[in-house]
């Protein structure tokens, strides 16, 4: 008999079950989500495509913890979400998740490697500690000559490395990407998807949404949402 474990099934980081998201708007309710059910492993690559308004951002905000479901459970590495406060889920937002917008989301005001140290900033790291990683993740996206620059002294494709920087600075096991190439040329897109290749190849869950197939087509996997519903089950085993 070997001496090794038996190889199960992969641990699971995200599991939905029967997720829904109400939106109150006045007197009328949007219904975002209309019962979610997935299951994505730990280092899984996974794409989600849809329409617009499927609910896709939605889905992410709750994956993130920055929103919260209203019925339904979200399991996240094993905890359920609703049992964690709000400093629990900020602790997770600053630790174990790293996010990319596509609007890119950094401050006009700080230089670049004042903007990638923000999530250890929130994380009580200390000063010394958060520069040298910024610098760090600066240097592994290309841009160790622009660490002092303002993001509107970017480009487009350097303000998104830096987001990519920012996510990665916390050494996060799950990165989060809501349409991250949407705002990019060609060029910039293909550099922006080959760090994401990167991270996912370092064993991180990369979930990634998009509407482009050939941006989906990196995933292990793509699941397409629909009226606020998976079209293809979600995995659940
Ligand atoms: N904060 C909010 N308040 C009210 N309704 C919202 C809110 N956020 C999203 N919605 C609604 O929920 C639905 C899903 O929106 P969501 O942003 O998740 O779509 P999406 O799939 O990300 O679309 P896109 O591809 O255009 O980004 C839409 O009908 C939207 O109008
Ligand atoms: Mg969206």
């Amino acid at each position: 008999m070997s001496a090794l474990p038996e190889a199960g099934p992969a641990r699971s980081v995200v599991m939905l079950d029967d997720v829904t998201k109400t939106y109150a708007q006045g007197s009328l309710a949007v219904q975002a989500l209309r019962g979610v059910s997935m299951e994505i492993g730990a280092g899984e690559y996974v794409a989600l495509m849809g329409p617009s308004g499927s609910g896709k951002s939605t889905l992410m905000n709750i994956l993130g913890c920055l929103d919260v479901l209203s019925t339904g459970r979200y399991l996240l590495d094993g905890d359920d979400v609703a049992n964690l406060d709000e400093d629990a889920l900020a602790e997770i937002r600053n630790t174990r998740i790293g996010f990319v917008f596509q609007q890119f989301n950094l401050l006009p005001s700080l230089p670049a490697w004042r903007n990638v140290e923000l999530p250890l900033f929130y994380a009580g790291v200390p000063a010394p500690e958060r520069k040298r990683r910024a610098l760090d993740a600066l240097a592994r996206v290309g841009l160790a000559d622009r660490v002092d620059h303002r993001p509107g002294e970017l480009s487009g494709g350097q303000q998104q490395r830096v987001a990519v920087a920012r996510a990665l600075v916390s050494d996060p096991a799950i990165v989060l990407a809501d349409e991250p190439t949407g705002n990019l040329d060609s060029t910039s897109t293909e550099d922006v998807l080959a760090l994401i290749d990167d991270l996912h190849s370092a064993g991180r869950t990369i979930i990634l949404i998009t509407h482009e197939a050939d941006v989906a087509a990196r995933a292990e996997r793509v699941l397409h949402v629909r009226d606020g519903r998976l079209t293809d089950g979600g995995g659940v085993r």
